[in-house]
């Protein structure tokens, strides 16, 4: 089967390039370094001759900044488009759980239009919500950095390795369309101003983590389980733990 992975060098797209292969599909890697560009339109003729699949884990290096809306609306534009022109049969997208309650947020307003484009667009589809991945939680600690200190919220969180994110696509990838949306999340649930003090002790970071219930993620207050996902999320099998001690062993 031959599947376009758009934005094919990223955190996550990098992995379903190896993953897909390894499987033995026939990968289309496209990006911007490949003379792709679901922005402008760039190549995506030629990445999208004969694919069956199209699997769109492109970002905007903009996260969290204004240019998110118009990045998510005209790349998926662009990419549906070209889906249509070119016989696609199964369009998947990788977005995030809680996109819809995290809409004050230009980033997930974004996420939330790219996720409508699909909806509307009469292709066969699955989106696929992933809540945050392992690798990007120093990231999230990092932006709510205040003088030397940390201010983050108690609400929940269930993060999940990319690596597990990655093995949820590479199954929908090789099934049906679904027309839906599934969700998939780690396998244990910590509290953000939790999750930063594991982190900047695994770093030996030694500044504090100031916990406020008022605290905004991506400009956007929290309540408990704004960034829970529902009971019939798909389940990674690696503990963040057991991550982070092999990250720091390496
Ligand atoms: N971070 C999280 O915790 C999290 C959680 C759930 C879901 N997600 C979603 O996962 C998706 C992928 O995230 P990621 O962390 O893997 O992103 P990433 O590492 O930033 O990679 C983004 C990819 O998109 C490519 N790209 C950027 N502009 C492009 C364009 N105009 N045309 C084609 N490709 C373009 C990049 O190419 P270059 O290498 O050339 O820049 C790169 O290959 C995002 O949509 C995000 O919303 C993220």
């Amino acid at each position: 089967m031959r599947v376009a992975v758009i934005g094919a060098t990223g955190m996550i797209g990098s992995r379903l390039v190896a993953a897909l292969s390894d499987n033995g599909q026939n990968v289309v890697a496209a990006s911007p370094s490949s003379g792709v560009n679901s922005f402008t339109g760039e190549g995506l003729e030629r990445a999208l001759a004969g694919a069956e699949v199209l699997i769109d884990v492109t970002n905007t290096s903009a996260f969290g900044d204004h240019n998110a809306f118009g990045f998510f609306r005209q790349s998926g534009t662009n990419l549906i488009s070209a889906a249509i022109a070119n016989g696609v049969s199964h369009y998947i997208a990788l977005s995030v759980v809680g996109t819809d309650r995290l809409v004050e947020s230009d980033y997930f307003r974004a996420k939330m239009v790219q996720e409508n484009l699909i909806r509307a667009s009469g292709l066969p589809f699955t989106i696929v919500r992933s809540t945050q991945f392992f690798e990007f939680c120093s990231g999230i600690v990092n932006m709510a950095a205040e003088g030397n200190s940390f201010r983050l919220s108690s609400a929940m969180v269930r993060p999940i390795a990319a690596g597990d994110t990655v093995s949820a696509l590479t199954e929908v990838a090789l099934g049906t369309p679904l027309n839906r949306t599934v969700e998939v999340a780690g396998p244990e649930d910590f509290r953000l101003d939790d999750l930063a003090r594991i982190l900047l002790a695994a770093s030996e970071d030694t500044r504090g983590v100031l916990t406020d219930r008022t605290a905004r993620y991506f400009d956007v207050g929290l309540a408990e389980r704004t960034l829970l996902p529902g009971h019939e999320a798909i389940v990674g099998k690696i503990r963040f733990e057991d991550w982070l001690y092999q990250t720091m062993s390496h």
